[in-house]
């Protein structure tokens, strides 16, 4: 630890509205870059001296001294890595020495290493768990008796939107991040009663940092978006004492709820893949860049891919309508508007008939605007890419407000469901057509068999449900003996079936870069 000689004297006015609300100075780790700097001189315009702590010591001595000659604060500067065992005792003595008495404390500092458990360095793993769980826990147990005693202070932990999912290739990060938000919700619980405000901040992707630098992620145009780092630290300071914790961002806010909703099998698999298609992507990047010099648009081609996925769910969708219907029904069934003929809905002639088929475009602007917004609207440009889904949501409003009263005022709702429904459908076979060479080139027999087997056990399970729903309830016929055969067999036979499905995947083992394969047709999309 080396504590900075500097004159600690500074020519402050009076003790700020934050200083007595705390009783004491604030105490910000990872305070040389990133949130911890945000943290700083945000704290710093609000009056409050100040317990920098971070190991750059050049940043931090450089910061300390303009927030000092800026806000007239005092602001120490303790070098320290926090990942030794004696980092807190050494952080103790910096503010005893400085004589400040910490009222709020900032546990921001931490690190994250993106990559596959099992080539990650284990040095930086174990590093992982000290910095960002041991040392704030150790920070907090040595300053919190101060602040019961006193009856007032401030803890905020920084935890992450990855401490709402267990995320691979950032598994330990993840992990550290969910013990910070447990921690600190359950110290709110302890602590509010004797006047120490408590808070978790949850930040999802935050800019300026360096925290991407040391993780080697290759996120760049996250879900959740990017937030700038003193708007983050803004919503902790709004939140601190009157929450327990708070997820910055809207978007952010509904990844967290959505995936708390969805089987957490589903989030874990579609993260592993979204970080895989990311890997394939960069690497990608790189063999081009070093083979030939790329275009700079389209990076793979898949903004092409996509519109042409959409362009020919649409006109399947369309052809169905107006081909097979028209066959089927023996009318011809064309879009027809109101301004063309005002009479529609009700010509008696048989040829003509409103269709609906059109919802399948709906459906698709939700989606193509997704793609463009991803491919060209800049990636800094923050405010434009808002501006364009805002203006998307509002254009899709009005469509489906318009078009959706038209389809109600003529009964046409069963029709534009099934028109929906169609169009996922034939979405998602054009998708799986997509997957299917890629897929196939990993099937074994015992793979195939394992496969038949779970097939066979869902088509089981699932009429086990649907035959005496729809004989009992729907024909309302009674009980028979036969129905009570088949329930008796399809379900435990589903069940066994379910099992040894289970069974012969994990027997069989891995193909090689299947995984990859499949993590580049997801990052396609
Ligand atoms: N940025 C994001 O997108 C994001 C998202 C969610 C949560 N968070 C969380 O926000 C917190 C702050 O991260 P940030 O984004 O501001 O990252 P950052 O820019 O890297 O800031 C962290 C600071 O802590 C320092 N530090 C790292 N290990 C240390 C150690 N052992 N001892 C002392 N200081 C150390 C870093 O120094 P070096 O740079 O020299 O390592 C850096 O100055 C972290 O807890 C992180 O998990 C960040």
């Amino acid at each position: 630890m080396n504590k900075l000689n500097r004159s600690s004297h500074c020519d402050k006015g009076d003790v700020s509205e934050w200083s007595e609300r705390f009783g004491g100075a604030a105490l910000v780790t990872g305070a040389a870059s990133g949130i911890g700097e945000a943290f700083a001189v945000a704290l710093a315009a609000r009056g409050m001296d100040l317990v920098l702590v971070d190991w750059d010591r050049e940043r931090l001595e450089a910061l300390a001294l303009a927030l000092e000659a800026e806000h007239r604060i005092r602001a120490e500067a303790v070098v320290v890595d926090l990942a030794q065992p004696d980092a807190v005792q050494a952080v103790r003595a910096g503010t005893e020495a400085a004589g400040l008495s910490i009222g709020l404390l900032i546990n921001n500092v931490g690190y994250g290493v993106y990559g596959p458990f099992t080539e990650q360095d284990p040095v930086e793993q174990a590093g992982m768990v000290d910095v960002n769980c041991r040392a704030p826990v150790m920070l907090t147990r040595a300053f919190t008796p101060d602040m019961v005693a006193r009856r007032r202070g401030g803890i905020v932990f920084v935890s992450s939107t990855a401490a709402y999912q267990p995320t691979p290739h950032f598994a330990v990060y993840a992990a550290t991040k969910v013990f910070d938000l447990f921690l600190v919700e359950a110290l709110w619980g302890e602590l509010t009663r004797h006047g120490v405000e408590v808070l978790g901040l949850s930040p999802g992707h935050t800019r300026p940092t360096r925290f991407s630098e040391r993780a080697g992620d290759p996120v760049s145009n996250p879900p959740g978006g990017v937030a700038r780092r003193e708007e983050v630290v803004a919503t902790a300071l709004a939140a601190l004492g009157q929450k327990r914790s708070v997820i910055h961002g809207l978007r952010n806010v509904a990844v967290a709820v959505l995936v708390r909703v969805l089987p957490r099998t589903v989030v874990i698999q579609s993260t592993l893949r979204y970080f895989e298609g990311l890997d394939l992507a960069c690497s990608k990047v790189e063999d081009d860049a070093r083979d030939r010099p790329r275009p700079p648009t389209s990076l793979d081609g898949r903004f092409a891919r996509a519109v042409a996925r959409m362009l020919i769910a649409f006109l399947a969708v369309s052809f169905i309508d107006l081909v097979v219907c028209s066959l089927l029904t023996h009318k011809l069934r064309f879009w027809f508007p109101a301004w063309i003929d005002a009479r529609w809905d009700s010509r008696p002639d048989s040829w003509v008939t409103y269709s609906q088929s059109y919802v399948a475009g709906i459906v698709f602007i939700p989606m193509l605007a997704a793609e463009v917004i991803r491919e060209f609207v800049p990636k800094a440009a923050a405010a434009a890419r808002t501006a364009f889904a805002t203006g998307t949501v509002a254009v899709l409003a009005f469509i489906v407000w318009w078009k959706g009263g038209l389809m109600l005022q003529y009964h046409k709702e069963q029709e534009a469901v099934a028109w929906v429904a169609l169009t996922a459908v034939t979405w998602g076979l054009i998708r799986l057509g997509e997957k299917l060479p890629a897929r196939m080139a990993g099937v074994t027999p015992l793979r195939l068999a394992a496969g038949l087997a779970r097939g066979v056990a869902v088509f089981f399970l699932v009429m086990a449900v649907v035959d005496p729903v729809l004989c009992v309830g729907v024909q309302g016929l009674p009980w028979s003996k036969g129905l009570i055969v088949e329930m008796g067999f399809f379900v435990p036979a589903g069940f066994f079936l379910w099992a040894l499905a289970r069974r012969l995947s994990t027997d069989v083992p891995e193909v090689q870069c299947e995984g990859a394969i499949e993590g580049n047709i997801a990052g396609e999309t």
